[in-house]
């Protein structure tokens, strides 16, 4: 019978043990996926699995814990509190780096204690499923800097977005050749809005972002707007899926290319996996959350509809996703 992978449900890899990839990122390299996210066990930040399909991932290497080698570009670059007490990474992105030949890292940091610091962190590797080296923590141009993500656009013009002003406002800003730092704030987007999990995707004719609202760990009706680029004007932010956005919070868009154009999957996450019944959102074990992936649809005016996704196939022939609702 021919494998799905069922929505919701706890992710095993390869060996049989749960994936920890939250908040993430998906690259493909030749005919590989690189999948990459939070990982909280042990003394772990950010893990990596590999995979043909979508649906068999092995597991590669925890490429960010307590004990990475450290290597300071940003004066404050410890990996753990003096007491010994895990930082908290979130949402790491990453992205190749053509000049430098280094992937790089840009997640949310913590200091382990509160959510203050609200700052970004950068590491680096030579290789997608290497060991990755810290290079410590910063605030762009001063500001606090929450959920983000990483975007490098058609014209390879690479941008940093993340939260700014309490979360209040989305900040776009250009960063260095190398990546290790940011140039400008090129944008404010959705001033005052208070939106979170930015991820963006390009069809051709427009730039699109996904968000969700500001609820903390709980999920809420999931937001997306279009512009013609990063920074020319933004529509206004429309709703996709539902209420809750089938108990998701965007993380990431893997853009497919398949053998009929390109299919965009939704990479979210369900925080608490289907036992948080999220009535408390601050009671949820989080290693228990899991994953949704799906299919976005978008039409010829620019409307697009999340599908709602029981089960997924994917097909290495051609290179497609497939969302699956009937029984076998
Ligand atoms: C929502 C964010 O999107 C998550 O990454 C996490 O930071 C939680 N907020 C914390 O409340």
């Amino acid at each position: 019978m021919e494998k799905r992978l069922k929505n919701g449900q706890h992710w095993t890899d390869t060996q049989g043990n749960p994936i920890h990839a939250h908040g993430g990122c998906i690259l493909k390299i030749e005919d590989r996926f690189y999948w990459y996210g939070e990982d909280r066990r042990k003394n772990y930040y950010v893990s990596c699995y590999s995979s043909r399909d979508l649906m068999n991932w092995k597991f590669e290497n925890h490429i960010l814990t307590t004990e990475s080698k450290i290597l300071k570009y940003y004066d404050s670059a410890q990996l753990k509190n003096e007491d010994g007490k895990k930082i908290n990474i979130e949402r790491p992105k990453i992205i190749y780096n053509e000049i430098t030949k280094k992937y790089v890292m840009w997640a949310h940091y913590e200091n382990g204690y509160d959510y203050k610091q609200a700052a970004v962190a950068i590491a680096s590797c030579d290789s997608p499923t290497g060991d990755f080296c810290y290079h410590g923590c910063f605030n762009p141009l001063q500001n606090m800097s929450r959920d983000c993500t990483l975007f490098i656009d058609k014209n390879n013009t690479p941008f940093f977005v993340s939260t700014a002003q309490n979360n209040a406002n989305l900040n776009v800003y250009s960063i260095s050749d190398d990546y290790m730092s940011v140039n400008k704030l090129e944008k404010v987007l959705f001033k005052g809005e208070y939106r979170e999990a930015p991820a963006f995707f390009e069809t051709r004719d427009k730039l699109f972002l996904l968000t969700s609202k500001c609820t903390g760990w709980s999920p809420n009706q999931g937001g997306y707007a279009h512009a013609d680029n990063m920074i020319s004007r933004w529509s206004e932010i429309y709703d996709f899926g539902d209420e809750t956005t089938y108990h998701t919070q965007p993380a990431f868009v893997l853009t497919l290319n398949t053998n009929q154009g390109k299919q965009y999957v939704y990479i979210g996450d369900r925080w608490g996996g289907n036992e948080w019944n999220g009535v408390d959102r601050n009671d949820f074990v989080y290693d228990n959350s899991s994953y949704y992936f799906s299919l976005i649809n978008i039409d010829e005016s620019n409307v697009i509809n999340l599908e709602k996704c029981n089960e997924f196939t994917f097909d290495i022939n051609t290179s497609s996703f497939r969302v699956w609702n009937s029984e076998k």
